[in-house]
């Protein structure tokens, strides 16, 4: 394994300041980088409030000071020379292909030879961003949840092209971040596929969530009793959560997967409404809801609604159940415990297979009436879940 002492972070921005910050606190050198200077210190400013607030917490290392742990962090707007003493990247540019693969060329151009480059990319391709870099090898995938210091999972994935050594650095290096709310959890993603696992896993909810709006605007109901079909069983139920991620981030996330996965991503007429109207959701003031008066008005709301009887937890828990298969079946994990672990790290939610070990056979319908009703084909159980298979493929 590669010996990781010096790390660079490019891009400082929401993500790469928190994963300057978990890299300081697992007690290596970094240096962030950005292409203007004002980017790069803010970021290195945001670091600093967040190790400052750490250290009042009494919880940096034993006799580390708030100050011992920045004079270990630097920062540059000149990549290529920047990298030139690191021995492993964490790139959290903006989600463009061109400027990523840009960028990992720079490193693998710049970097000393046993350089690794890695990529915190939702939903791009590891084996493209790099496969032009001259070093296809030392690249890999990490994906953090945001904000790295409080989400305990980063899935690390491996690209067509990424070597053994290069996966279990990085794999150790992930697992050196410390968090701040419990164990880091470290999930192999052994196969370089849209939305890795948990997000894969949750993926195809968003046509189901999508198909309720539709039936929700065809009956003239109202928002509220779609949101009190949840029974309060949700942190937030459907409509205010997809306010609260932003109705552009599902609109975009759905076009995605309808290029990579199906076509039965494609989004709906309410949803496509108020992307079209600017009516982002919580950001913009309103979405579904009006957010002026805050959330708890709008809980309060919901709780006193007739439910609308078209959204039902257990028919998201037999869809994730059937993705999370998929992910088997594509050989994406190892098995069904690091999906159902890495979704508790990541989404502070349970996965679907200790549920779906009982109730294979009753999802399995749920999921053939929910491609009836609603003519999307990707519903259809695959034979992994019908079979019960999948309670085979534990590790
Ligand atoms: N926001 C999330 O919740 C989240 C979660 C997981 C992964 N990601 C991924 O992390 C990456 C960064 O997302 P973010 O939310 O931090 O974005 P952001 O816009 O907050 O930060 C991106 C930063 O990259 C900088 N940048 C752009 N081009 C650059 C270049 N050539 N060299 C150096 N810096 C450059 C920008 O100036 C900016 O500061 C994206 O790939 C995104 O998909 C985001």
């Amino acid at each position: 394994m590669v010996d990781v002492k010096k790390i660079a972070v490019v891009g400082s921005g929401l993500m790469g300041s928190g994963i300057g910050q978990v890299a300081l606190m697992g007690g290596y050198s970094v240096v962030m980088i950005d292409i203007k200077e004002e980017f790069v210190d803010k970021g290195v400013a945001k670091i600093k409030e967040g190790i400052e607030k750490v250290a009042a917490k009494g919880l940096l290392g034993e006799g580390q000071s708030a100050a011992d742990v920045m004079a270990k962090c630097s920062k540059n707007i000149d990549l290529a020379n920047a990298v030139k003493d690191c021995d492993f990247v964490i790139e959290a540019v903006i989600e463009k292909m061109d400027v990523k693969k840009d960028v990992c060329k720079t490193v693998m151009d710049n970097g000393p030879d046993h350089i690794i480059f890695t990529s915190n990319t939702s939903t791009m391709s590891i084996t493209e961003i790099g496969k032009e870099s001259g070093a296809p090898d030392r690249v890999c995938g990490m994906h953090f949840f945001n904000p790295p210091p409080l989400m305990r999972l980063i899935e690390v994935i491996r690209s067509e092209d990424t070597s053994d050594e290069t996966f279990e650095t990085a794999k150790a290096a992930a697992a050196s971040f410390p968090c701040l709310r419990g164990d880091r959890y470290i999930a192999p993603v052994l196969k370089d596929a849209p939305g890795f696992i948990v997000n894969r896993m949750n993926a195809p909810v968003q046509i189901y969530l999508s198909w309720c709006f539709d039936q929700v605007d065809q009956k003239g109901l109202d928002w509220v009793q779609l949101d009190a079909d949840a029974g309060g069983k949700m942190p937030m139920p459907p409509c205010m959560l997809t306010d609260f991620v932003g109705i552009d981030t599902m609109y975009h996330v759905m076009s995605y997967y309808q290029e990579t996965l199906s076509p039965d991503f494609k989004q709906g007429k309410v949803i496509t409404e108020l992307y079209e109207s600017g009516n982002l959701g919580e950001k913009t003031g309103k979405g579904f809801y009006d957010w002026s008066q805050g959330r708890d008005a709008i809980k309060s709301k919901i709780k006193g609604a007739e439910p609308a009887g078209l959204f039902d937890l257990n028919t998201t828990f037999a869809i994730m159940l059937n993705e999370g298969c998929r992910v088997l079946d594509e050989g994406i994990a190892s098995g069904f415990k690091v999906i159902d672990d890495a979704n508790m790290a990541g989404m502070n939610a349970p996965g679907p297979f200790g549920w779906g070990k009982r109730n294979y056979e009753n999802a399995a319908n749920i999921l053939n009436e929910l491609a009836d009703k609603t003519g999307k084909n990707y519903f259809r159980p695959i034979e992994l879940l019908k079979s019960g298979n999948f309670s085979k493929m534990r590790k």
